[in-house]
């Protein structure tokens, strides 16, 4: 998807809140126009002023009101980022990248860590298409379950199911969200298609397991962006550049970098990284 440049100008936003989502993790609320009008599967790059700049998933698009975006300290950028409080200024450009088709029907969500932000709301879009969607949330431990009361209540009728796991067993299933999606598809559970949002080789089971039952995917993918313009390659799969191509690639873009995805990425010097 090209965007003309005129939509996409750096800009400056202010701060509404920072809400504390795990002891690592804050929720940023910021007024913006253009990201108002984001599709879910986008993702904008936020500057903090002094620090650096990053990609970050839109995880609240409110056509109306504010936008969001759900970001785990992991770094100086992300660190600073968490640490901003509401009334101080932050940087933003895009939305950018292109964003999920929204399927009506049964839709199976496999969602893990961050990778839960930009499938908040995509979940909101199915639920008010009038999908029955199923969601296996999935994380570490319990606090690693990002947006967990949103997607219940979100979910909060008899045709929507949710399945939360956690790898150590403190909440939920113990074990992996593709472990769950795998016992589902095993009863013959069957759907019109599949999203999925995590780490890459979590994705890649969803991929391969979509596969074998003969199922439509779409994956929003996570790679090294640094320009988000299609120019500087850091983000790239296969003849793909995920900052522009992507984020969400099909089942039919992921047959042709089955040989890479999942396998390895560029790291941050450019040189291949095996997962
Ligand atoms: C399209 C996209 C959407 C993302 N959405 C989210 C989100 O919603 N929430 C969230 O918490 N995180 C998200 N991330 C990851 C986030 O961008 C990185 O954690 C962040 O850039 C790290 O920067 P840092 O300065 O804090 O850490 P650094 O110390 O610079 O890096 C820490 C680690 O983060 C990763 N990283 C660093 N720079 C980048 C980069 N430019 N692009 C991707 N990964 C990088 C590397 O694995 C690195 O080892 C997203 C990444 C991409 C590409
Ligand atoms: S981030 Fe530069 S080409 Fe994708």
């Amino acid at each position: 998807m090209v965007y003309p440049r005129s939509i996409d100008p750096r800009r400056i936003v202010r701060i509404v809140d920072n809400k504390f989502e795990a002891s690592n993790i804050r929720t940023i609320f910021f007024e913006d126009a253009l990201c108002r009008k984001a599709r879910p599967g986008q993702y904008l790059m936020a500057w903090i002023p002094g620090v650096d700049e990053v990609p970050l998933s839109l995880s609240t698009i409110d056509h109306n009101g504010l936008s969001a975006v759900t970001v785990k300290a992991v770094g100086k950028g992300t660190e600073a980022l968490c640490e901003m409080r509401s009334g101080e200024y932050l940087g933003v450009r895009g939305p950018y990248g292109n964003w999920f088709n929204l399927v009506k029907g049964r839709i199976m969500i496999v969602g893990g860590g961050t990778g839960l932000a930009p499938l908040l709301p995509l979940t909101k879009a199915l639920v008010e298409l009038g999908s029955e969607v199923s969601f296996i949330a999935g994380g570490a431990t319990k606090d690693d379950v990002l947006h967990l009361s949103e997607i219940q209540m979100l979910l909060n009728e008899q045709r929507h199911n949710l399945i939360v796991t956690t790898d150590d067993g403190s909440y939920g299933r113990g074990g992996t969200a593709t472990d769950a999606f795998q016992d589902l598809l095993e009863g013959e559970e069957n759907f019109d298609m599949i999203y999925s949002c995590g780490p890459e080789p979590m994705m890649r089971k969803v991929f391969d397991l979509s596969e074998s039952h003969g199922l439509q995917l779409q994956v929003c993918m996570e790679r090294i962006v640094h320009c988000s313009l299609g120019l500087c390659g850091s983000c790239v799969i296969g003849r793909f550049r995920v900052c522009k191509d992507g984020l969400i690639l099909s089942s039919k873009q992921l047959r042709e970098v089955a040989d890479e995805f999942g396998v390895f990425k560029r790291g941050l010097d450019g040189r291949k990284t095996y997962f």
